[in-house]
């Protein structure tokens, strides 16, 4: 019989769906999931694995605040790239005057600030350890104001950890910020950048990946859909108010092209660009976005994808700690992905 209740933000999405997995595998967890739309088939799924399934809407915390009563644990994601793409933004965003890439930031901010208000009215439920929040790190204050517009970063650590450490100390201290690295999946949504194919008068084929980011510079990498659960539930075990960055391997690019290449038995390098080549390779289309993601690849070489800040936490100290925490390695990904169609992409 359950004796505890987890309430999962996301479940329908990549992170918020691997946490599910992994806590249906503890009969001690009920688990109650929020989603806007409990007749969609991904949450009719989740349904019929016997999880509660609950309406609500990061929008508006008079949804949250009845869903997360009693909780004793809350996996809370937001989304940049829903406000950032929908056509309906877009226009509100105009109408405002504002970029896409800040009203997103706007939007992003808000929902984490409903969470955590709404989280704050039911802490005394919580476990010691009873807040785990997916963030990134804050750009415009790690880079000494130099990327003052990486919005999907700074939108998620203004709340997690801030908001949440100015406005409630209790709450802090039973919350675990979780970094995410790059999502190893993340080469389906630029092809373009990461691997561009190259055909030499001879006819050899090799294949090019263009980032702004240094050579040599290390980077997280992570099998979301595999790994966030795992992850998460072994930083539920941990002591509170620690923050950690969720990965399988931290290389970088160039390293990550020569692993690439030789599992494909092809030609393959890195090679560091501007940031006006890179927008240009990754859409002509929409630029906006081709510089929200340059920005984070720039960020990435100085000060660091993590910031560079206070020493975070890794699966690697986990298990030091004693706690079960399998991560895939990027190796171990790349030899199971089919890459069939960057191979043969005409
Ligand atoms: N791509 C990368 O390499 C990478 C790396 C690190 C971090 N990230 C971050 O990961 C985040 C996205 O996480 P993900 O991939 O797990 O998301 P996802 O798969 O796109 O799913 C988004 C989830 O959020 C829910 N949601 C969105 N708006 C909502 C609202 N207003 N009210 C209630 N629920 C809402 C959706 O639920 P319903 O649709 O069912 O309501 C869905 O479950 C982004 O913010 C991104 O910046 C990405």
């Amino acid at each position: 019989m359950p004796s505890k209740t987890i309430i999962i933000i996301g479940i329908t999405g990549n992170q918020g769906g691997s946490v599910a997995q992994r806590f249906l595998q503890d009969p001690s967890y009920h688990i109650r999931g929020l989603t806007r739309n409990p007749s969609s088939p991904a949450a009719q799924r989740l349904a019929a694995e016997g999880i509660e399934i609950v309406s609500a809407n990061l929008d508006d915390i008079n949804t949250l605040i009845p869903v997360f009563k009693g909780a004793n644990l809350i996996f809370s994601v937001t989304d940049y790239w829903e406000p950032f793409f929908g056509p309906d933004c877009r226009a509100r965003a105009g109408q405002l005057g504002i970029s896409c890439r800040r009203y997103a930031y706007n939007v992003e901010l808000q929902q984490g600030r409903n969470i955590a208000d709404a989280v704050a009215q039911t802490v005394d439920s919580l476990d010691e350890n009873g807040f785990i929040a997916s963030t990134l790190s804050h750009a415009k204050v790690r880079s000494g104001g130099r990327f003052t517009e990486l919005y999907h970063f700074d939108s998620k650590a203004e709340v997690f950890p801030r908001y949440v450490r100015e406005r409630y100390p209790a709450l802090a201290r039973k919350m675990s910020c979780v970094q995410t690295g790059y999502f190893m999946s993340s080469y389906k949504i630029i092809p373009g950048a990461y691997f561009q194919k190259k055909t030499a008068a001879d006819g050899k084929v090799s294949f090019e990946m263009c980032f702004t980011t240094a050579p040599d510079a290390p980077v997280p990498h992570l099998d979301v859909n595999a790994d966030v659960g795992g992850f998460v539930y072994a930083v539920s075990k941990m002591p509170p108010g620690k923050s950690y960055m969720a990965c399988g391997t931290t290389c970088s690019w160039a390293e990550y092209m020569r692993l690439w290449g030789q599992i494909n038995s092809v030609p393959a390098c890195y090679r560091q660009v501007t940031l006006d080549e890179m927008v240009s390779s990754i859409s002509t289309a929409d630029t906006e976005f081709g510089r929200e993601i340059v920005d984070m690849f720039s960020y990435s070489t100085d000060p660091g994808y993590d910031g560079n800040g206070p020493d975070l936490l890794t699966a690697q100290d986990i298990r030091e700690a004693g706690i079960d925490c399998p991560m895939t390695s990027l190796e171990g990904w790349m030899r199971k992905e089919d890459w069939s169609c960057v191979l043969q992409q005409g």
